[in-house]
């Protein structure tokens, strides 16, 4: 059976985001893109590469315990079900931790972790009633652990916990979940970083570049298809083999801390 992509994409005025709604959207997915960003949104839903209306955008902030709800159903009421969850939105605030203040760490946390999982949560029942559902959370390399991350590199690791958990409570549904990890993509959440550090990172990649958002929409689309269904609870990385080369010892550019 085929089964069509309507769903929901969250952090779409984003990098990434905005590059997997528009390459599902030219497939003919039919999608409610979200993010605190109301003008990034609408220049997505206007895109030329969605095909007229496929897109359809509805700002609102991860924090607001009120947004799934709504989210879910509006999209049920523009689409009829929902097949697709992609969580794209994300929030980086580096600190040592000793030096976080403690409502960043719960930002981090709440941005990154709850927010997804709440949305999870909403269009869960909607799947299961379906026997059928693809979810794709973005976590990130940092969850192997990174200097200056700690907050980050927990909200992520904490997708990645639940994404094995729920892979597990969910497949007998028809639904699998699945975690991207990005390494060092080129996006506005990258491009405040310090030029020296950009090139050391970019250094330390095996396959010599930065990602670029279609390396990320490419993996997160195959994962939102129907023939990624014998893949669930993992997590991949997609971060030109730096996870394999570079030991988790402390950065060069740590090295003062
Ligand atoms: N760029 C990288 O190198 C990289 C690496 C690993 C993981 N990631 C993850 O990939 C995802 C996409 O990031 P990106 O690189 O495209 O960055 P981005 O900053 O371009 O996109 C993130 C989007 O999330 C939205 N957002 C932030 N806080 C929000 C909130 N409270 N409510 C609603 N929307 C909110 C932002 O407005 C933005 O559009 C994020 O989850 C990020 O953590 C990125």
């Amino acid at each position: 059976m085929r089964h069509d992509v309507v769903g929901i994409v969250t952090g779409a005025a984003g990098g990434i985001g905005s590059a997997v709604a528009l390459r599902l959207a030219g497939a003919g997915a039919r999608l409610l893109i979200t993010d605190l960003d109301e003008g990034g949104l609408g220049r997505v839903a206007g895109a030329r590469a969605a095909r007229s209306g496929n897109l359809i955008p509805m700002a609102g902030d991860m924090l607001d315990p009120d947004l799934a709800p709504r989210l879910v159903d509006k999209a049920l009421g523009e689409f009829g079900q929902i097949t697709a969850l992609v969580n794209c939105s994300g929030w980086l605030k580096d600190h040592r931790v000793q030096e976080m203040p403690v409502d960043t760490f719960r930002r981090l946390v709440d941005i990154n972790l709850v927010g997804p999982l709440r949305l999870l949560d909403a269009v869960v029942p909607h799947m299961k009633s379906a026997g059928y559902g693809r979810i794709i959370s973005v976590a990130s390399r940092a969850w192997l652990g990174t200097f200056g991350s700690s907050g980050y590199s927990t909200a992520k690791g904490g997708l990645v916990g639940a994404t094995r958990s729920l892979a597990l409570r969910f497949a007998p549904h028809g639904i699998t979940v699945n975690c991207v990890a990005p390494g060092f993509i080129e996006t506005p959440m990258t491009g405040s970083m310090p030029p020296h550090i950009v090139r050391r990172v970019i250094d330390s990649i095996p396959v010599g570049r930065a990602g670029t958002v279609d390396d990320g929409g490419a993996l997160i689309s195959f994962l939102v298809g129907e023939e990624s269904g014998y893949i669930t609870g993992q997590t991949i990385l997609s971060c030109g083999g730096r996870s394999v080369s570079e030991p988790l010892t402390r950065s060069s550019e740590d090295k003062t801390k």
